[in-house]
């Protein structure tokens, strides 16, 4: 779909996008992209951010990728100082890596559990903790320049509850505790705006096809106010407002792009259908089938 927005709406800003080689993620490198910035992207894998960099390039975007986590201090100081030298300074840091699975409280390890706290909301702090030094008013490469901008990609079970989402419900809680404290703190000290996006179902991701079959997702459009899912282009003209000058009295907002699932009822899937897609209860069910009947789905 062709953007409303004008080419150049963030012509001459570096972006750090994590998670930005695959899904919402990705789409939101290349909007940027397409719309003037400088693309660093950040990601486990190496084949994912190679490919990723190939596909932004081939599209005439300035882009780079660097390895790492971000539940790794030194590795997200390594990829913030990295993005700098690469292209002389920072203007956007988006958070959008995320760990999901499936899995009821009661067989959620402790262990299952931080390592979801660590990538969604530690990993979210951490970024944002090492980019501080070149997003503020004044800081490296920016010293004419106001600060910089931070979107946090966030979520919308945790609003009310959702099936085996224990460790992703607090999780994303966090991330909103997060960017709120941050807007009042470093809006107030440096010149940072800090907003996120809370998407609702997203076709064409990861997160979707993990959490969510085409069974379920064609379920789910009965009850959406608006009847379909959305695109990964919905979440990244969010973006692209949010850390553009349209967005530019907009600060510790998240703003929730779920075409007004959230508000609906009901907002989360049969428990049955649910655990049919958990490894524990999968495995469980291989020593005594559940079944699930389709009238349920
Ligand atoms: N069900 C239950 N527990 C799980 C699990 C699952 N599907 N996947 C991981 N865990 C638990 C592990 O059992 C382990 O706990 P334990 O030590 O008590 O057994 C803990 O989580 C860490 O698991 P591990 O496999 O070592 O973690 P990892 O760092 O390699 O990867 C994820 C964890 C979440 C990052 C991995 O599942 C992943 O790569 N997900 C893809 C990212 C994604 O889903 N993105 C879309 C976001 S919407």
């Amino acid at each position: 779909m062709e953007s409303p927005f004008k080419a150049d709406i963030v012509k001459g800003k570096v972006a750090l996008i994590t998670g930005g080689g695959s899904g919402i993620g990705f789409e939101i490198s290349k909007q940027f992209g397409k719309h003037g910035a400088s693309i660093a992207i950040m990601g486990r894998r190496k084949s994912v951010l190679d490919s990723a960099v190939s596909t932004l390039q081939s599209l005439g975007i300035k882009a780079v990728g660097f390895e790492g986590d971000v539940r790794k201090q030194e590795e997200a100081k390594r990829v913030v100082e990295s993005t700098f030298k690469h292209f002389g300074r920072l203007d956007i840091l988006v958070n959008a890596a995320a760990g999901n699975f499936l899995v009821s409280a009661e067989d959620l390890s402790p262990n299952g559990f931080r390592t979801v706290m660590d990538i969604d909301s530690v990993g979210t702090f951490t970024m944002c903790h090492e980019a501080l030094k070149y997003l503020k008013k004044g800081g490296p490469g920016r010293s004419s320049s106001g600060g910089g901008s931070i979107l946090n990609i966030s979520a919308t079970l945790h609003y009310t509850s959702a099936w085996y989402q224990i460790h992703v419900s607090a999780a994303k809680a966090a991330v909103d505790g997060i960017t709120r404290n941050l807007a009042l703190e470093w809006g107030t000290d440096y010149d940072i705006r800090v907003n996120g996006i809370a998407p609702g179902p997203i076709g064409d991701t990861p997160g979707m096809s993990k959490l969510a079959p085409d069974e379920i997702n064609n379920k789910a459009r009965e009850y959406m106010p608006l009847y379909k899912l959305g695109e990964k282009w919905d979440i990244a003209m969010a973006a692209l407002y949010l850390v553009s000058d349209a967005g530019k009295y907009v600060n510790g907002t998240t703003l929730i792009v779920d075409g007004g699932l959230w508000l609906s009822r009901p907002r989360h899937l049969p428990k049955e259908a649910i655990n049919q897609l958990s490894r524990v209860m999968e495995k469980r069910s291989r020593d005594k089938p559940v079944g699930v009947p389709t009238s349920k789905l």
